[in-house]
């Protein structure tokens, strides 16, 4: 029987292998990164967390979108991809915790965002986890789920099919969102970016 250890386990193993060149493998990435971050609606001095933020690729745009007033948290449960992060100097945009998203060590309704790059995949229980992000962000605050391809091209490269039950289809994610106390207001799907976006509801 796996249990939320034996999860954490494979999540940490799977990222550790690829933290070092992480980076190098997606290269190209960085304007569909800053693209997606200036999606999510955020002002000067807000509050935002990239939840798994890994080697802190969404890090420079969350800064440059909140400025120096901000406040910006990179939060990843695997200590190589933060150790990759702090390499490639993106702890001088936000600061880098050790940390589940299944219990983030922030008080209720206290960030105005979160942004989520490639993470809810790995989620061992997205429900939970997606009502845990809701939990520390305020009514009215905003939730971006993001990816640098589409679910299809993913697939593709994966060598898989997509199939009915994707948490990622919309069909899936438009309740999966709301149980969680999300309302979700877009959805896009495309070769080179998947980006959800959601508002917390009050
Ligand atoms: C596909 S990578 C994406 C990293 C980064 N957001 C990016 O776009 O380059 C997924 C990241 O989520 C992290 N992760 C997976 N489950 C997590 C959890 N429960 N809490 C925090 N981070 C988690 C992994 O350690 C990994 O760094």
């Amino acid at each position: 029987m796996r249990n939320m250890s034996d999860d954490h386990t494979h999540v940490q193993e799977f990222f550790t292998a690829r933290a070092a060149d992480w980076d190098e493998r997606f290269p190209d990435d960085e304007p569909a990164y800053a693209a997606a971050v200036a999606e999510l609606g955020l002002r000067k001095g807000d509050r935002v967390l990239d939840a798994g933020c890994g080697t802190g690729r969404a890090l420079p745009p969350l800064r440059a979108a909140v400025t120096a007033s901000g406040v910006v948290v990179g939060a990843d449960l695997t200590p190589a991809m933060l150790e990759a992060a702090v390499r490639a100097g993106r702890d001088r945009d936000g600061q880098l915790l050790l940390a589940d998203v299944a219990g983030l060590p922030f008080r209720t309704e206290s960030l105005d965002a979160v942004f989520a790059a490639g993470l809810i995949a790995h989620l061992p229980n997205p429900a939970e986890n997606l009502r845990e992000l809701a939990r520390v962000v305020r009514p009215g605050g905003t939730l971006a789920l993001f990816h640098p391809i589409g679910r299809a091209a993913l697939a593709a490269r994966q060598g898989r099919r997509i199939t009915p039950d994707d948490l990622r289809a919309e069909a899936n994610l438009r309740p999966l969102l709301a149980e969680s106390g999300w309302d979700m207001t877009s959805y896009v799907d495309e070769d080179d970016r998947f980006l959800a976006l959601a508002v917390r509801r009050a």
